[in-house]
């Protein structure tokens, strides 16, 4: 299936534009801009450096009047924003009480190897105790404490759920959140701060009826039945069509080679919602935690955003953008200025991309006039400058005999396809066949060029995550700092991560 007709028609349809597969809600999702935009809880640590999150089954009004079940960080989706600071280091003991492993990445941490949310290093839940699917498999029974260092600047990080072959479906489920690093340079600027500094999950959902989340895979399929060969990850080509086993991505490929989209647009868990602000300078964090809907952000009645910062940190020198491309991995930190529109305006974000209601993404409504001694500063940070690159590599991300592929590798774990060596960097040659948002752990980068030529506005700073699209040619410069071992890089479109397009590379 995946190397007939659905590479087919992904080769055919490679166009600029082309993204999911749209899942359509049977429930009935409200009037846009009805909803208030709700805040994500800040998690409180237990102890100084210590927090505990509970993932677990909870209830959730995400469609008024509707209960939608979600897996939760701390029950809720999105889970807890994590207000980290640099040279703070924190433990989070993440404990599994859903019926399925886990593993959860903090993207764009530098983060040591053991915490990094490895696909096979596995929190399990109570009860269940499957054999390894994947060679090298790690089972931590209930509770595993990831350390991270936080050594980084600050930046606007998230975190999500990792598992082989199931992180499509659990992330769909609710298993991610946001995590801000902050530091002393950022607080010496005079940005917008407090109720003015708005973290923004963006993300599509599809519905059931009764309002649970609709996904073409099965959420429950038993990590039990996911034998050994069953996934596409370990398993044998071709074969992996609609009839094949229960768990992994035997039920899809075909029409989801794209990915999955939905048609209710999400801002942290609410649909279109609404946000009442002041006609002054707010800071939105920015972050496509879409599994494949990629958007290009506009505000109408027209209006800009002045970049602040890209998925690494702070720019050095403030960016102004009419319209923002945010593929799935994502961040941009940016200020809109509210004071440029009469009070009383409706200032909508939308999705150029997107037509009909999910061209839609949220509202904001200046309602009055008040003091706003923030500022956008002319130059913003130091950022580390580009050292020299000792080598150059090649990553191909292409749909290879029936498998969504890197260098015509489906993944496989423990099998590093590059070892760079710590304290240096490398130029890495990102290419593929359709749209890949390619995103590295660990190692942040910076674009080089596209296609040859210099990168796009929106392109500028340290980031962890680029949109290379069909037959693009991206260079970027990767600088491995902070710790050796074991990470990856992978297609940050959730299906085709979860259809093996994942690489291990090893920091020597
Ligand atoms: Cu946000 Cu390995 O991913
Ligand atoms: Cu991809």
């Amino acid at each position: 299936v995946l190397g007939g007709a659905g590479l087919g028609v992904a080769g055919c349809r490679a166009t600029d534009e082309v993204a999911g597969q749209l899942l359509r809600s049977g429930a009935r999702p409200p009037r846009p801009f009805t909803v208030p935009l709700p805040i994500p809880d800040v998690a409180r640590p237990v102890s100084p450096g210590r927090y505990e999150v509970t993932q677990r089954v909870a209830a959730a009004e995400i469609l008024p009047g509707l209960r939608t079940e979600v897996w939760g960080y701390g029950g809720i989706f999105p889970g807890p924003t994590f207000e980290l600071r640099r040279g703070e280091p924190v433990t989070v003991a993440v404990r599994n009480e859903l019926p399925v492993p886990t593993s959860t990445h903090l993207h764009g941490g530098v983060t040591p190897p053991g915490s990094d949310g490895y696909p096979t290093d596995l929190v399990m839940p109570a009860g269940l105790t499957p054999r390894p699917a994947h060679p090298g498999e790690v089972h931590h029974p209930l509770v595993k404490e990831y350390r991270y260092p936080v050594g980084q600047r600050a930046a606007t990080l998230w975190y999500h759920d990792h598992r082989m072959d199931f992180t499509a479906p659990q992330v769909w489920r609710g298993l991610a959140g946001m995590a801000l690093v902050r530091d002393e340079e950022e607080d010496a600027l005079p940005l917008p701060r407090g109720e003015r500094e708005l973290p923004l999950m963006i993300c599509d959902r599809a519905f059931e009826e009764d309002g649970s989340f609709r996904y073409p895979q099965p959420f429950d399929a038993p990590p039990t039945g996911h034998a050994h060969g069953a996934s596409g990850a370990t398993g044998t080509d071709g074969g992996h069509g609609r009839h094949g086993p229960p768990g992994g991505w035997g039920r899809l490929g075909g029409d989801y080679m794209e990915g999955v989209e939905g048609d209710v647009i999400l801002v942290n868990g609410a649909p279109w919602p609404v946000a009442e602000v002041t006609a002054t300078r707010y800071r939105l964090r920015l972050l496509n935690a879409s599994n494949a809907r990629r958007y290009l952000l506009r505000l109408t009645p027209g209006g800009r955003f002045t970049q602040i910062g890209s998925d690494s940190g702070l720019l050095a020198a403030p960016v102004a953008h009419d319209e923002i491309p945010i593929s799935p991995g994502e961040r941009y930190d940016v200020v809109v200025d509210f004071s440029a529109y009469p009070v009383g305006t409706a200032v909508t974000l939308v999705n150029a991309l997107a037509e009909g209601p999910a061209g839609n993404v949220m509202r904001f409504v200046v309602t009055r006039r008040a003091p706003d001694d923030s500022r956008v500063p002319a130059v913003l940070s130091r950022p580390p400058q580009r050292p020299s690159p000792v080598v150059t590599r090649r990553f191909d991300f292409r749909a290879t005999d029936g498998a969504w592929t890197i260098n015509g590798q489906r993944y496989r774990p423990g099998v590093p396809l590059a070892r760079p060596r710590l304290g240096t960097a490398e130029v890495w040659r990102l290419t593929g066949d359709f749209r890949h948002p390619v995103h590295v752990h660990l190692a942040h980068f910076q674009v080089l060029a596209r296609n040859g030529r210099p990168p796009a506005a929106t392109d500028a700073g340290w980031k962890d995550t680029v949109d290379v699209r069909p037959y693009e040619v991206v260079d970027v410069l990767v600088r491995f700092d902070g710790h050796r071992g074991t990470y990856m890089l992978h297609c940050h479109n959730l299906e085709h991560e979860d259809m093996a397009m994942m690489a291990d590379f090893e920091v020597i």
